[in-house]
């Protein structure tokens, strides 16, 4: 399974670090890049142009066919825009929302994760 993620201040970068998965990281700059592996979604939560990068890179080539989900990370303070970028971003490609945390993540977010992975990975079989 390939992470694909998005970072603007570092959070997410440090939890994706933390993953010790393959991935690949999008930029506002480049998010055009073609994957050809089952992958997820780690996103932060800002604004509306995190929802259409994230939306240009699925729709790009046949890269939605090998989507399996998103992630959120954000901050509860935001209240019910709490992670909404993963959340609308999972209704828009009828995906499932596989878990949100806040900022760089816990242990206890990295294991949930990995769980997450390993049941779509067995599913995939
Ligand atoms: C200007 C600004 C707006 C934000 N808006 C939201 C929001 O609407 N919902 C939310 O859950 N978190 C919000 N956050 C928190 C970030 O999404 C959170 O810190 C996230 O971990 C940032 O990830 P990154 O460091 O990888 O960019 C906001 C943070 C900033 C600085």
């Amino acid at each position: 399974m390939l992470i694909v993620y998005l970072s603007l201040t570092g959070n997410v970068k440090k939890f994706v670090d933390k993953l010790n998965m393959t991935s690949v990281e999008l930029n506002y700059t480049n998010p055009l890049i073609e994957v050809r592996d089952d992958f997820i979604v780690i996103v932060p939560s800002y604004d509306e142009e995190i929802t259409n990068t994230i939306s240009m890179f699925i729709d790009y080539k046949n890269n939605e066919t090998f989507l399996k989900g998103f992630v959120g990370s954000g901050s509860l303070n935001y209240d019910n825009q709490f992670c909404f970028n993963a959340k609308d971003l999972a209704i828009r490609y009828s995906k499932p929302l596989l878990h949100t945390f806040e900022f760089s993540g816990t242990n206890n977010d990295v294991l949930k994760l990995k769980e997450e992975v390993n049941r779509i990975a067995i599913s995939c079989t």
